[in-house]
């Protein structure tokens, strides 16, 4: 069985969703921000300030390349489908579940985070970004599944629904 991919927005629950489909699945995680800080061994802000975004999607893409494409639940970073060639790529080789969250969840989930450099620039627009990626993700994805209110469990018996149907 091919690899999940979880694609989505910055705040829309992949990196938790993978971990408990972990449980339930009994498959192994990869995570490509943690892959990419492993790699490099630099932390995300500092390749964001140290290197630039372009560097960073180069990564991102070496990174999504050298993930296990069997049997293995993927969280993906939120820009992952910017490049055509990453969403050629997940088209290809991945079962890929886009998880779809309003900008209004999003921005009650990511309020106090300090964490990620796009959310924390002040002179992006992160609701424009949203709407620029929304078809993106829905480019690559084989399944889609809305997260508003609902709770990862929930989330992933969907998912799992869905692929073992
Ligand atoms: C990014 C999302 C982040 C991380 C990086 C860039 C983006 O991952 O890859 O900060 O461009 O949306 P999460 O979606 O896990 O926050």
């Amino acid at each position: 069985m091919k690899s999940i991919y979880l694609v989505g927005f910055m705040g829309s629950g992949k990196t938790s969703i993978a971990t408990y489909l972990q449980s339930r699945l009994e498959w192994p995680v990869q995570d490509t921000d943690q892959m990419i800080e492993e790699h490099y061994q630099m932390n995300i802000p500092s390749i964001f300030k140290e290197k630039g975004e372009e560097t960073f999607r180069e990564y991102e893409t070496n990174i999504l390349h050298m993930t296990k494409q069997e049997k293995t639940i993927v969280a993906t970073g939120g820009g992952i489908i910017e490049k055509e060639m990453n969403r050629k790529w997940l088209q290809t080789n991945g079962t890929v579940v886009f998880l779809q969250t309003s900008w209004e969840e999003i921005e009650r989930r990511l309020m106090d985070d300090v964490s990620r450099p796009i959310w924390n620039n002040k002179s992006r627009d992160k609701q424009r970004l949203l709407e620029e990626r929304l078809p993106k993700y829905l480019e690559v994805a084989d399944y889609v599944i809305y997260t508003d209110g609902k709770s990862v469990e929930e989330i992933a018996s969907e998912i799992i629904s869905k692929i073992n149907a």
